[in-house]
């Protein structure tokens, strides 16, 4: 079923998770065996499935696109795992502010131009020692690329680089970078001493 709704989505362009991708997020959350999972980019909901299937936990997932909110809700019942997902539709940038509920795992999947605003309210969000996994942090190649970056695409490149700097400067996260896919970033939140 899943194979399915990876060709639906490649076939109408919707973008979702590559397959080493999805593989290093497998491997990570059977790794963190989270019981709370946020997700910023429902989509069609294929990585939410994927991240349900691989463990027991309850997935809360973020998604502007109403069109998208309406198939993910089709997948996850065709999954069988509808009871364990609480779908919230609205700009992540603002429903993220009033979440009151803390996660063990991350998923940020959403606007890369937006992840370095999202950081300060997700480290909110993550229980200590949780997971903060960001994909396509390395966006084509261009985020490390000393070229010139065309100016469409100069916002998110600059925005990456400010995420990528802050998660691997943060006495509070112990961060890597994954050359895979179209990048990944994984941060740890570490737990303080009182
Ligand atoms: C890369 S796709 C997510 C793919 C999905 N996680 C997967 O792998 O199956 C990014 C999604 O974020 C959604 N999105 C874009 N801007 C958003 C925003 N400001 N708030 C919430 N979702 C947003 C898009 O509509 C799109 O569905």
């Amino acid at each position: 079923m899943l194979e399915e709704l990876e060709r639906y989505a490649r076939q109408n362009y919707i973008p979702v998770l590559l397959n080493e991708t999805k593989n290093l997020l497998i491997e990570k959350i059977k790794e963190v065996n989270p019981k709370t999972i946020l997700e910023i980019g429902t989509a069609v909901g294929y990585s939410g499935t994927v991240m349900l299937k691989y463990s027991n936990a309850i997935l809360t997932t973020i998604e502007l696109e109403e069109q998208n909110i309406a198939i993910a809700k089709q997948t996850f019942e065709s999954n069988n795992v509808i009871d364990r997902v609480n779908q919230i539709q609205g700009d992540a940038k603002e429903v993220i502010k009033n979440l009151n509920q803390k996660f063990d795992f991350i998923f940020l999947d959403g606007p890369k131009g937006q992840y370095i605003n999202y950081l300060p309210y997700l480290k909110k969000l993550l229980n200590d020692g949780g997971t903060l996994f960001a994909d396509n942090v390395l966006y084509k190649g261009m985020v490390e690329s000393a070229e010139f970056i065309p100016h469409k695409k100069r916002t998110i490149v600059v925005n990456l680089r400010k995420y990528i700097n802050a998660i691997c400067n943060d006495f509070e996260l112990e961060s890597k970078i994954y050359h895979i896919g179209d990048g990944v970033a994984i941060s740890k939140k570490i737990k303080l001493k009182e």
